[in-house]
C-alpha cells in the first residue's frame, strides 16, 4: 500500500465542501414513503442495475446452482455454474409452460444444490445448464415447434473478485467492474477469495431499504444507538458532546459516482481502554479478531485511505444495495433487497479464514455476537422511523456534515428515477 493519503479533509474541516452538488440544506426522506416512488425505483433503480447476489464459493463445482427470490423483481433468479465453468442467470422459469423450473419442497423458498442438467418437474422437459432445450417430452405432440427459441431466459450475469452480480435490464452494455468504478479498482486485490469460515443473518423489516443503509452510512449514532453495546467507550464520547468525537467522526468521506465508502478509527480492532473483560480474554472485539489484518497479506491501495496508524475499518456502498465492510481480520457484505415501499429484507454475510485454533473459533463467535446485537440495535428505531416518515408529519430533515453518504444516497436514488422517466441516461 502506498503511503500517500489518497484522501484529506477539507481545510475548512466540512467534507460538504468537496461535495457542493449535494448540498447542505434540509432533505426530504419522501422517497421511502411513496408508494408511487417505489414502483418508479423499482423500474429505474433496481432493474437497470448491477446487482449482488451471492458469492462464487457458492457455485464450487460445474453444476452448482442456488437462486435467489426477488420480490422487487417479481421473479426467482436461478444462477448456475455451467460445464464450461462459466456462471449464468436465468429467470427461473420453465418456457414450455411456465412451471417454477428450480425448488425443493416450497417453491418460494430460495434453495441450492448441484445438477447434471436442469429438468422441469411438471411435464419432464430438460435443459442444459447454459439454458438451452436438451429434449422435450413427446416431441411428436409438439407442431411448429423451434428447439432454439425455447431456452431459459437468461439475465445479464458477471464475476467481480468472487462477487456474483446480475443485471435485469437486457439492454444494459456496461460492465460490472465500470460500473462497480474506481472505489472497487481500490479494493481489487484484497484476498476475498476462500475457504471461509461464514456466519449469515438475514431479517424481514417494515422499513424502507434506504432508512437502512443510511444507518450504516454514518458513525455519528454510535454513542447514543450503541451506548449498551460500547459500554465505555460511548460514555467517554458523550463527555464531550459538542466537540469533535474521534470515536464516531469519520477518518474520510469518498463519493464515486453512484458509489460511496467512509474509512473508520480503529479502537474496536485492537485492545483500549474501553475494551470488555470477555474481548481481552478472547482477543476479538466487534469488528474481529484483534490484529489480524497483516494475516491477510498487503492491502489493496483504496483501503485505509487517510493512512491513519489508528485506522479501524472501511465500508464501501456499491449503489444500489450492496456493502462490503473491511474489519480487522475479514469483510462483512449487507444487501439491501425492498419487498415494498416500506420493508425490505437485509442480509449480512461475515467472512472470516477458517479459524487455527479453538481461542480463534470462539474469538469469531464472540465477534458474531456483537455484530449480531449490533446490528439489531442499527434495526431497533427503524420501523418506529417508518411508521413516523409515513404520518409525513415532518417533511424534510436535517442532515449534518458527518451524514453526507445519506445525502449522496438519496440524491442517487432520485437522479436515477428521473432520468429513468425522462427516458434516458440510466445506464451509466
Ligand atoms: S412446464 Fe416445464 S415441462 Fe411443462
Ligand atoms: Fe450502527
Amino acid at each position: 500500500m502506498s503511503q500517500e493519503p489518497l484522501v484529506t479533509k477539507p481545510a475548512s474541516g466540512h467534507w460538504s465542501d468537496d461535495y457542493p452538488e449535494l448540498g447542505r440544506g434540509p432533505v426530504s426522506f419522501e422517497d421511502c414513503v411513496s408508494e408511487e416512488f417505489y414502483e418508479k425505483e423499482r423500474e429505474h433503480v433496481f432493474k437497470k442495475s448491477w446487482l449482488y447476489v451471492g458469492r462464487i464459493e457458492q457455485l464450487p463445482e460445474k453444476g452448482s446452482y442456488f437462486t435467489r427470490e426477488f420480490a422487487f423483481a417479481e421473479t426467482s433468479v436461478l444462477l448456475v455454474r455451467g460445464k464450461d465453468d462459466v456462471v449464468r442467470a436465468f429467470h427461473n422459469i420453465c418456457p414450455h409452460r411456465g412451471n417454477k423450473l428450480v425448488w425443493k419442497d416450497d417453491p418460494f423458498q430460495e434453495t441450492e444444490g448441484r445438477a447434471p442438467v436442469l429438468f422441469c418437474r411438471f411435464h419432464g422437459w430438460r435443459y442444459n445448464l447454459d439454458g438451452s432445450l436438451i429434449a422435450p417430452t413427446r416431441k411428436d405432440l409438439l407442431l411448429d415447434f423451434e428447439a432454439d427459441q425455447c431456452q431459459v431466459p437468461k439475465i445479464q450475469c458477471e464475476v467481480w473478485e468472487g462477487f456474483i452480480f446480475i443485471n435485469l435490464n437486457p439492454k444494459n452494455t456496461e460492465t460490472v467492474r465500470d460500473f462497480l468504478g474506481e472505489l472497487a479498482h481500490g479494493i481489487e486485490g484484497y484476498p476475498f477469495a476462500g475457504p471461509h469460515q461464514v456466519y449469515k443473518f438475514k431479517a424481514e423489516l417494515q422499513c424502507n431499504w434506504k432508512i437502512f443503509m443510511d444507518g450504516f452510512a454514518e458513525s455519528y449514532h454510535g454513542p447514543y444507538l450503541h451506548a449498551a453495546s460500547f459500554g465505555n467507550l460511548s460514555a467517554a464520547a458523550k463527555t464531550a458532546l459538542e466537540s469533535p468525537n474521534p470515536f464516531t467522526d469519520a477518518l474520510a468521506y469518498q463519493l464515486k459516482g453512484k458509489h460511496r465508502m467512509f474509512s473508520f478509527a480503529g479502537e474496536p480492532s485492537k485492545k483500549s481502554d474501553y475494551s470488555k473483560p470477555i474481548e481481552c480474554v478472547m482477543e476479538a472485539g466487534a469488528t474481529g479478531p484483534w490484529n489480524k489484518r497483516n494475516n491477510l497479506g498487503p492491502m489493496p491501495a483504496g483501503l485505509n485511505p487517510t493512512r491513519s496508524p489508528s485506522y479501524g475499518f472501511d465500508s464501501f456502498q456499491f449503489f444500489p444495495n450492496f456493502v462490503i465492510i473491511f474489519g480487522a481480520s475479514g469483510f462483512t457484505t449487507h444487501a439491501h433487497w425492498p419487498t415494498g415501499p416500506h420493508s425490505h429484507i437485509i442480509e449480512v454475510d461475515m467472512y472470516f479464514r477458517p479459524p487455527t485454533s479453538h481461542k480463534e473459533r470462539l474469538g469469531q463467535e464472540l465477534t458474531v455476537t456483537f455484530l449480531n446485537d449490533i446490528i439489531l440495535e442499527d434495526a431497533s428505531p427503524l420501523e418506529g422511523m417508518q411508521a413516523m416518515l409515513n404520518s409525513r408529519a415532518v417533511k424534510e430533515f436535517h442532515l449534518n456534515d458527518e451524514e453526507i453518504l445519506v445525502r449522496h444516497l438519496h440524491k442517487t436514488v432520485a437522479d436515477l428515477v428521473r432520468e429513468g422517466e425522462q427516458g434516458g441516461g440510466v445506464e451509466k
